[in-house]
């Protein structure tokens, strides 16, 4: 993604957005934090300290607006949008994105995915 030329640098290499919205349990949309974000982030949180990306940042967000696709998470300066569900999705968004500034395609939201 290219930046206009009087953006400032960036403050941090990569910046996760998690979606940990709530809703009850009744609400026909779902919500991300019944499916497990806040121990995905909480996890990639450890997992980036452990794997020593002290450029990144995982930030808790409010509903992304994809909800039944989730629990959804963006990843910025790319708006890269990933549905992760496990352990094992968190730690392939961590070593192939957020590490190598790859793509995990098997995860990827598509660009039009809205909730209901
Ligand atoms: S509740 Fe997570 S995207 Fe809406």
């Amino acid at each position: 993604m290219s930046r206009e030329p009087e953006a400032p640098p960036l403050r941090y290499r990569k910046h996760v957005f998690v979606c940990m919205n709530e809703r009850p349990a009744d609400d026909p949309r779902g919500c991300c934090a019944a499916k497990g974000s806040p121990a995905i982030r909480e996890y990639m949180k450890r997992r980036a300290k452990e794997l020593g990306l002290s450029d990144i940042r995982i930030n808790q967000a409010g509903c992304l607006d994809v909800c039944e696709a989730g629990p959804a998470l963006v990843v910025y300066p790319e708006g890269v949008w990933y549905r992760c569900e496990t352990k094992r999705d968190a730690d392939e968004i961590l070593l192939v994105h957020l590490r190598d500034d790859g793509r995990v395609p098997r995860l990827m939201l598509d660009r039009d995915e809205k909730s209901g």
